[in-house]
């Protein structure tokens, strides 16, 4: 089938997850991060992560804002960090995180094929704005479909179903692409033609569907997405 619709999970795919306490700690006062914001950052998005599986489980949602909260919360006292202006710096660097240095060109690629790009994140609706805008993708994206419309977190079904809704496309028209093993491996659940993006090399997660593609970045998507790779 055609591929005529690339969905972009969002943080650790089109955003670097890690650039928030990175940039933080070359920051004048934040000498506490120096040698600990690798930890903190790892920390940090596990737990973000580990609270979005739990409240999806649970039935108990909040928002992506909150568990971004919870999950820095935790990672800071695991650090015996306290001051509370290095909290709110880093969830302020939160609403700016870089993009990886190939998206601009990879989303062009598909732009110029005539292909339906978007996002579809656990994000909120507003953080979610915050980062496009901040990356200047605004343009190279027709949408940010957010799990808020639907109250649970992937890799519920419920979510995969908002591609097919916003597009009107069916399932086997959509190429999915995630740096989350285990998101990689629900829209294949799903139906969709996925790309792991494994940035750090890891090990495949061992769920009941794998990735179609594994990539090491973004520059290869335009290529799978045309049936050209
Ligand atoms: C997202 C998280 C899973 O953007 O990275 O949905």
């Amino acid at each position: 089938m055609t591929i005529t619709t690339c969905i972009f999970d969002a943080y650790g795919t089109l955003f670097d997850v890690s650039a928030a306490a990175r940039e933080a700690a070359r920051e004048p006062g934040n000498e506490a991060l120096a040698d600990s914001w690798p930890k903190l950052a790892a920390d940090w998005r596990a737990k973000q992560l580990e609270y979005t599986w739990l409240r999806a489980i649970t039935g108990e949602h909040r928002d992506f804002w909150s568990v971004t909260q919870n999950g820095l919360d935790w990672a800071l006292e695991a650090q015996g960090l306290t001051d509370p202006d290095l909290r709110e710096r880093l969830l302020q660097l939160y609403w700016e995180l870089s993009a990886y240095p190939e998206v601009p060109a990879m989303l062009t690629a598909l732009k110029h094929a005539g292909l339906n790009t978007a996002i579809l994140s656990n994000g909120s609706p507003d953080m979610l704005a915050g980062a496009v805008n901040s990356a200047g993708l605004q343009a190279l994206l027709d949408d940010c479909l957010s799990v808020e419309s639907v109250g649970i977190y992937k890799p519920a079904d419920v979510v995969y179903q908002l591609v097919e809704e916003r597009f009107g496309c069916t399932r086997d028209e959509v190429l999915f692409v995630s740096s989350n093993g285990w998101d990689a491996a629900g829209a294949s659940g799903f139906g969709f033609t996925t790309v792991w993006v494994n940035r750090m090399g890891l090990p495949v997660d061992r769920m009941d569907h794998r990735p179609a593609h594994i990539l090491t970045d973004l520059t290869g998507i335009p290529d799978i997405a045309k049936g050209t790779e």
